[in-house]
């Protein structure tokens, strides 16, 4: 497929265009219902393009819209070269792709190696074959300990609870790191790498800019199954800081990266991002040069609202990046989280899946959680490396916490025995309008009921007001291409300890106030205020709001 003339051009550029773009994530099944079936598609988000545009972002990533039980939203894949049909078909996602080309923006799939769906052909086919058949290595299949081989080959826990193995009808148990419905593939065998292969190839020839890689620190797994250590076994395991967890992180898997890598470098300008869920230590690995561009930083989706945690991870985040020549990723917020205008509104320390089911919810200050999510964004847009926006941050939308137990769908809920809430809170379809059944999500009522507030928060509710949280990111946006895209370069100031402050390369400097005091005018810079996350009132700087400064006259 022809790439656009303006994709094209910039391909020639010196500083490649990931490293300091705008990625708006579009969890598909709620970013806009086009066919009217109460889940979002592909129609829905073509005919919603103008949106982003006019956000002003660089590039979509777009959560698996392969066919798919949808056991993990998704994340359960039966076909890598096709659509599900409840969000649309090829034809419409290689309309989708040279659409977004059209209006100059990139785009990002999500793909999903770690495992397969069970009713994915392969899986099928490996349950019918038996014990010792070919068809099973493609698989990690084992007999059971015990006796009688009733107890699973090794105490590995599943992320989302229970064992990591079940048991199939003849006896033997097959690994799932994560829901039992996503059996892990044998990464070992040279048929999955060869498909693996060969799926990126297929969607990179129809256009893609590049691939978000689910969960890159699995894949490879110690086949003499050792047991995990029993203080490991949590899923804190996975952030071990030498590489020796039996099934997270193992050094083998670069192999793998940089037989990707090798993939994407036969086209232009394309480029990949890891989901690796790793120590910060060992996260530098993965962006080494011949591996992927660049890997999530998710150290900000746990970091309380306090000055002193987001000076130490921006820091660390920024100068381990700089060493190495990568560039740094930036995220509040994803599909995996509670939103972070409510994770802002709650006490530092909180437990946030405990919060979500027992709460007490009365502690939740979401007028504070609001106030911080828009200051928040001023310093990821502000900070070098590219900035991922969650579908909704831009509107403000809280974690719907509320959500009854009956219309949960996270396998989380099953799993942990009705322990651990789940995802859906973060999932709830975006609202368009300020009314309708589903607040214009689509003509009827959504897959998730949302909850009034929606209306108000909606994008025609925002749309025409400036001072809206809309209205902030499209501004913000719109400012760091000059302020703080044309280079890398950071430093700390300190402005006191619940001040977090830094300045860039271009001289512009940024300044939040994570305090409870206001932070009196004599303490600031004395440039010209650019854009603030309040009405500043007078010339102090309010608690729980940001301030970009000009770079000096
Ligand atoms: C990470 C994805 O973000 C999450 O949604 C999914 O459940 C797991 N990987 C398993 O694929």
């Amino acid at each position: 497929m022809n790439r656009p003339e303006s994709i094209q051009t910039e391909q020639s550029s010196s500083a490649a265009w990931w490293r300091r773009a705008v990625v708006y994530q579009v969890y598909i099944r709620s970013f806009a219902d086009g066919d009217g079936d109460g889940t979002g598609d592909l129609a829905g988000l073509r005919a919603r393009l103008d949106h982003l545009v006019e956000l002003g972002i660089d590039a979509v990533w777009v959560n698996p819209w392969y066919p798919s039980p949808l056991a993990d939203g998704g994340y359960d894949v039966v076909d890598h070269r096709d659509i599900h049909p409840d969000f649309g078909t090829l034809a419409g996602a290689d309309a989708l792709i040279a659409e977004v080309h059209d209006r100059g923006l990139r785009i990002l799939i999500d793909l999903v190696p770690n495992h397969t769906s069970i009713e994915h052909p392969w899986f099928q086919a490996a349950l019918g074959a038996g014990p010792g058949s070919p068809e099973r290595q493609r698989y990690i299949f084992r007999n059971g300990r015990g006796p009688d081989g009733d107890e699973p080959p090794t105490n590995w826990r599943a992320v989302f609870g229970g064992s990591a193995w079940t048991r199939v009808d003849d006896g033997q148990w097959y690994l799932h790191i994560f829901d039992t419905s996503q059996p892990d593939l044998n990464w070992q065998h040279p048929e999955v790498r060869d498909e693996f292969d060969d799926i990126f190839r297929f969607w990179l020839d129809r256009g893609v800019d590049g691939f978000r890689i689910d969960v890159a620190h699995g894949m490879i797994k110690d086949l003499s199954f050792p047991d995990v250590a029993v203080d490991r076994l949590d899923e804190r395991g996975q952030r071990t800081p030498d590489g020796s967890h039996p099934h997270w992180d193992r050094d083998e898997l670069h192999v793998l990266i940089r037989r990707w890598r090798a993939v994407l470098d036969d086209y232009d300008d394309r480029m990949m991002v890891a989901e690796a869920n790793v120590h910060p230590d060992r996260l530098p690995l993965y962006v080494r040069p011949g591996e992927y561009h660049q890997s999530f930083n998710f150290d900000l989706l746990k970091a309380d609202w306090s000055a002193d945690d987001f000076r130490s991870i921006i820091d660390g985040a920024a100068s381990r990046a700089a060493a190495i020549g990568a560039a740094s990723t930036w995220v509040l917020s994803n599909h995996d989280i509670v939103r972070h205008a409510t994770r802002y509104g709650l006490p530092p320390g909180t437990d946030y899946e405990r919060w979500l089911l027992d709460g007490p919810h009365e502690v939740l200050d979401a007028e504070a959680g609001a106030r911080r999510a828009r200051a928040a964004v001023m310093v990821t847009l502000a900070l070098p490396g590219s900035a991922y926006i969650y579908q909704g941050d831009e509107l403000g939308l809280p974690e719907v916490w509320d959500l009854p137990i009956e219309v949960l769908e996270d396998p989380t809920w099953e799993r942990s025995n009705h322990t651990v809430k789940g995802r859906d809170g973060c999932r709830v379809p975006i609202p368009w309008a300020k009314d309708g059944p589903s607040f214009g999500f689509g003509p009827g009522p959504a897959w998730l009921a949302q909850p009034p507030i929606f209306g108000d928060l909606s994008v025609e509710a925002q749309d025409g007001d400036p001072s809206s949280t809309l209205n902030l990111y499209r501004t913000a946006i719109s400012l760091r291409r000059d302020l703080f895209r044309r280079d890398e370069e950071l430093e700390i100031l300190d402005l006191g300890t619940d001040v977090l402050a830094f300045r860039r390369g271009s001289g512009a400097t940024v300044v939040v106030n994570m305090g409870s005091a206001p932070l009196p005018a004599a303490d600031l810079p004395a440039d010209e205020i650019v854009l603030s996350s309040e009405p500043l009132i007078d010339t102090d700087l309010p608690p729980d709001t940001s301030i970009w400064f000009a770079p000096p006259a």
